[in-house]
């Protein structure tokens, strides 16, 4: 481990919490970046608008979705996938910045998945009333690399599941800063987000906005 990596995981100083092997919440781990990541999220949203994007059975997702990264998850009537290009202009997605980088190794490596080299960053942005029901993560080639979630702005339940659609999920509450990470066995658990309540945030404004990392290729 190196020096600098080392001292940027002392100083979040995150309290940990463990909801399975393989699957912990790092509270407050992002609030040291807060102010450079909104300031990169509105130079993302700027290049790559956020948008409702339609599932494959044709629905409306409530969430709406942008990326940054080399790959971007889209959902359209054909499918859900990687895509390197923003199927709204063409273009490719604005790359990712450092500083999300750096957050998602330094998350990833304190709970022991060292070289994490995410080429995708999904920006969901929840306004109250949306929600996201149960899914496995399962588009990505390498099931090895974790997933990391940052969650900002307004508080939300996000929903822990198990490896079978029908286990029980444990109601986790996810507040401005609190990243979550999941790899190893827990890879594949199915998870969700409840509902947004009403709230308002000083950054974010009356939305959630989750960051979630994934090494797609
Ligand atoms: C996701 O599963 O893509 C997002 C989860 C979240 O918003 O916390
Ligand atoms: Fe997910």
């Amino acid at each position: 481990m190196t020096l600098s990596l080392f001292e940027g995981v002392t100083q979040r100083q995150a309290q940990r919490e463990e909801l399975c092997p393989g699957a912990t919440v790092l509270r407050g781990f992002a609030i040291r970046d807060e102010a450079a990541i909104f300031a990169q999220l509105s130079n993302i949203t700027t290049a790559a608008p956020f948008r409702h994007m339609v599932t494959p059975g044709g629905f409306r997702m409530s969430v709406a979705i942008t990326n940054c990264g080399s790959f971007g998850w889209v959902t359209d009537r054909t499918g859900y996938r990687y895509d390197r290009a923003n199927p709204e202009n063409g273009k490719p997605w604005p790359s990712m910045p450092d500083v999300f980088l750096k957050l998602a190794q330094d998350a990833a490596a304190s709970v022991g998945f060292p070289n994490y080299v995410p080429d995708a960053c999904l920006v969901n942005r929840y306004e109250p009333g949306a929600r996201l029901s149960l899914h496995q993560d399962k588009n990505e080639r390498d099931f090895n690399a974790p997933i990391v979630s940052v969650s900002l702005g307004i508080s939300a339940v996000f929903l822990w599941g198990g490896l079978r659609r029908g286990d029980k999920p444990m109601r986790v509450q996810l507040t401005h800063g609190d990243v979550m990470v999941w790899g190893g066995p827990a890879r594949l658990h199915y998870h969700g987000v409840l509902p947004l309540k009403d709230g308002y945030h000083p950054l974010a404004g009356a939305c959630r906005i989750n960051l979630t990392f994934r090494k797609a290729a």
